[in-house]
């Protein structure tokens, strides 16, 4: 019996894989073959030879050889190829990458919908029951160890999309942006390192105040990737990634003085203002007023206003008694 939402149960016996639903992504367990009943007066490579008559009128094509052989493909939908089970005894399917290698043929014009997506031909019944087949624990059951290729390159951006930009535009805004994300990134954890390790008479006032710039710059992390993502690219995300793209000095481990790890925070804050304010300048030139804003309006003010309240510490002035 199939083991996911993906199948139900079609005519002659046979199990049916409905359409692949880009939204909920799994990987079907593989049905067990169950024989067909034979139509009357017909042998077994008669009634093959009619599915695959009706399956070729129709453009799609049944995997020959290999893994997947007896399913049958229906490769093309707006361009992006979205293999599609039909009719046939469908097998295991563990990698899409898999599929694509099998023979395809694109369905021909009259058989296509109007998004392009080839005219589902299942069959079936009014009173289908569709799940009546698994039980309750199996319903339960999450689909784990799923493993796949990526689905968009990082330097990649979506090539169409409502914005009004080009995608030359935003492939450009997008590597300006993502560079100042690994440096806020950068800074953010540079913060949180100062607050840890921070010592001496100010700790008190500096370990919640390391905190409160950390916290906004967790903010503008999230507020830049996600005009990254936005954009039609990809943020970038994981701390290896961000070492090897970030233009900050690395700290040492170790703990160091007050004034030094104020410095170090300050001239972050430089390095991050000077990408702004450039990137928002080109952002500006390229008609990308929402990047610009975001540049300006958040990230630029932000950062300056956290470097008045940091350097504000590193005036030599006297706690008690006045310099006459
Ligand atoms: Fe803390």
């Amino acid at each position: 019996m199939p083991q996911c939402d993906c199948f139900r149960e079609g005519s002659e016996g046979r199990w049916i894989q409905i359409p692949f639903c880009m939204d909920r992504p799994h990987r079907p367990r593989s049905p067990p073959r169950r024989p067909r009943p034979r139509k009357p007066g017909k042998n077994r490579d008669e009634n093959e030879e009619e599915d695959d008559a009706v399956g070729a009128a129709a453009g799609f094509q049944e995997i020959k050889t290999g893994e997947f052989e007896g399913a049958v493909l229906t490769p093309l939908c707006r361009g992006n190829p979205r293999p599609r089970f039909f009719e046939g005894e469908a097998t295991a399917l563990s990698n899409w990458g898999d599929l694509l290698k099998g023979p395809m043929r694109f369905p021909k014009p009259e058989n296509r919908n109007m998004t392009g997506c080839p005219i589902p031909l299942m069959k079936t019944r009014k009173d289908s029951r569709s799940h009546s087949f698994r039980s309750n624990s199996e319903r339960a059951q999450p689909l784990l160890r799923q493993h796949g290729r990526e689905t968009q390159d990082f330097d990649d951006v979506i090539s169409d999309l409502p914005l009004g930009l080009p995608a030359e535009t935003r492939r450009e805004v997008v590597q300006k942006l993502n560079q100042i994300l690994a440096d806020t990134m950068t800074l953010r954890d540079l913060y949180k390192k100062s607050h840890w390790q921070v010592s001496g008479p100010t700790f008190y006032q500096l370990h919640l105040l390391f905190d409160k710039h950390y916290e906004a710059q967790v903010d503008l992390v999230d507020a830049i990737a996600e005009r990254i993502q936005l954009l039609g690219g990809i943020s970038v995300a994981m701390a290896h990634d961000v070492a090897e793209t970030t233009r900050i000095e690395r700290p040492p481990r170790g703990r160091e003085e007050v004034p030094v790890q104020i410095s170090r925070l300050l001239e972050a804050h430089e390095q991050i203002i000077m990408e702004v304010r450039s990137a928002a300048q080109r952002a500006a030139d390229l008609e990308d007023d929402g990047t610009n804003d975001l540049l300006v309006s958040q990230v630029l003010r932000a950062n300056e206003m956290q470097v008045w309240f940091l350097s504000e510490h590193l005036v030599p002035m006297r706690l008690v008694v006045a310099e006459e």
